[in-house]
Parts: structure tokens; C-alpha cells; sequence
């Protein structure tokens, strides 16, 4: 997916009550100090940045597509924000130094990366976090299978695009298609996050089933 070309889109998105909602869950389950060295992963249009901005040190917003970083570089500028920096960057590989952020969060952004992907993305995680540090993840949880949660969100989506008519089957074709050639969004329920996590290295690991699809998993690099 380019997200260059969805960065008008995908603001409309955040601001979908849908979606404030979520950044409060990731936001009090964050509990931001004035101390903090924030880094959002995957930050988008700046939905949690510029939440947390005011309530913390400073806060790094990295995203893989420019033109979504270019959006917050502007929006902080002509907010007059002067705390918030955005920059390119991989999940998978942080231009980030070891050990200089105190709390990370992040929404809607791991389902991009496959379950290597997502490990990889962990271990750079661990490391640019300090000792102690805190991490908050917001993303789509589920997985196709059969289990009651996961068949309940996924018979959820398919009759939410089914009730948009000819468009609403399109899609459902077009994902059906992506699963079968394994390149749709990879996420991974609850359960797998935490494995991953501690497979990582995190400690204090909790997990959240929250409304819908979603879920939320906190966890602590050892201080
Ligand atoms: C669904 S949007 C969510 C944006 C924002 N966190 C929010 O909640 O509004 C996903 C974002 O993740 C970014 N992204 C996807 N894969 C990435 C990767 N491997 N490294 C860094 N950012 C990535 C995309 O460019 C996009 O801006």
C-alpha cells in the first residue's frame, strides 16, 4: 500500500471518533509524564503525536512514507509546536540511537509487517528504548480463523463492505484475493503479540481486547 498518496484520506480516518477513541485508550494506558522522550511508531497524519505533544518532553514521529512525515513537519510548524520532530524511517530499522526514548506508542501500524517483520520491528524497539521504558501498541488484533473473537470481527467486516453494494462486494473480492496471495495486512491476535514481546525480551507484558477489531499491548524494556 502507498501510503504517500492517502495522507488527506487517512486524516480523515484519525479524526473518525472511531479512532480518537483509540488513541485515548493508548494514551491512558501510556500514562505520559513530563519527562518523557516520546517516539510514535508509524505515526501517520500525527493522530497520537499530537495527543501526547503537550503533555510530555518531546516527541519523534516516524513513518516510512514521507509525505506522511512531511504532514506532521507541517502541521507542528504551523501549529507552533515545538516539541514534536517527524521522521523517514522503518519500524524494521529505527534511525534512532540506543536507549533514547522513555515511552513508545503507536496505532494502526504493526499489521503492516508479517510476523518476521514484526520481531525484527520489537528487537529495534527494545533497543532504542531506555531502560525502563514503556510501550504502548494500538493495532488491528484478530486473525483468520475460526476462533469466536476472530469470526465475529471478520463476519463483521464482510457484512459492513456487503451493505455498501456492487463497491462493498468489489472489496470483498479484492481481500479475499490478497489473503489468497498472502499480500493483505498481517495481523496477529492478542495472544501472539504477547508471545512476541516476551520472545523479544519485554516485561510487565498485558494485554487488551478493545471494541471491534482492535486491541492494545503494554509492555516495559527491564529496567
Ligand atoms: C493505518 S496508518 C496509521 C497512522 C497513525 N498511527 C494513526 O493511527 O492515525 C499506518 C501508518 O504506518 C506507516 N507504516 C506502514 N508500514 C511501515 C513501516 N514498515 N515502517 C514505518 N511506518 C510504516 C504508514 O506509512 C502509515 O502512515
Amino acid at each position: 500500500m502507498d501510503w504517500n498518496t492517502r495522507v488527506a484520506a487517512w486524516e480523515d480516518v484519525a479524526a473518525s471518533p472511531a479512532f480518537q477513541r483509540l488513541a485515548d485508550r493508548v494514551l491512558t494506558s501510556a500514562a505520559p509524564s513530563p519527562d518523557d522522550r516520546v517516539v510514535d511508531l508509524g505515526a501517520g497524519t500525527g493522530l497520537l503525536t499530537f495527543r501526547i505533544a503537550p503533555l510530555v518532553h518531546d516527541v519523534i514521529a516516524i513513518d516510512a512514507a514521507p509525505a506522511m512525515v512531511d504532514y506532521v513537519t507541517d502541521a507542528t510548524r504551523d501549529a507552533g509546536i515545538d516539541n514534536v520532530q517527524a521522521a523517514v524511517s522503518d519500524l524494521r530499522a529505527l534511525a534512532l540511537p540506543d536507549a533514547s526514548r522513555t515511552l513508545a506508542i503507536s496505532n494502526y501500524a504493526y499489521h503492516h509487517l508479517d510476523h518476521e517483520g514484526k520481531l525484527t520491528a520489537l528487537h529495534e524497539l527494545y533497543r532504542i528504548l531506555a531502560p525502563g521504558g514503556r510501550v504502548s501498541i494500538c493495532d488491528m488484533m484478530f486473525a483468520l480463523s475460526l476462533r469466536p473473537r476472530d469470526r465475529r470481527i471478520i463476519f463483521d467486516k464482510v457484512r459492513l463492505m456487503a451493505r455498501r453494494g456492487p463497491a462493498g462486494v468489489m472489496r470483498i473480492l479484492r481481500n479475499a484475493g490478497r489473503v489468497a496471495t498472502g499480500s493483505w495486512e498481517h495481523p496477529e491476535r492478542p495472544e501472539v503479540w504477547v508471545e512476541l514481546l516476551t520472545e523479544t525480551g519485554f516485561a510487565d507484558i498485558a494485554s487488551f481486547e478493545l471494541s471491534n477489531e482492535a486491541g492494545l499491548v503494554v509492555a516495559r524494556r527491564p529496567a
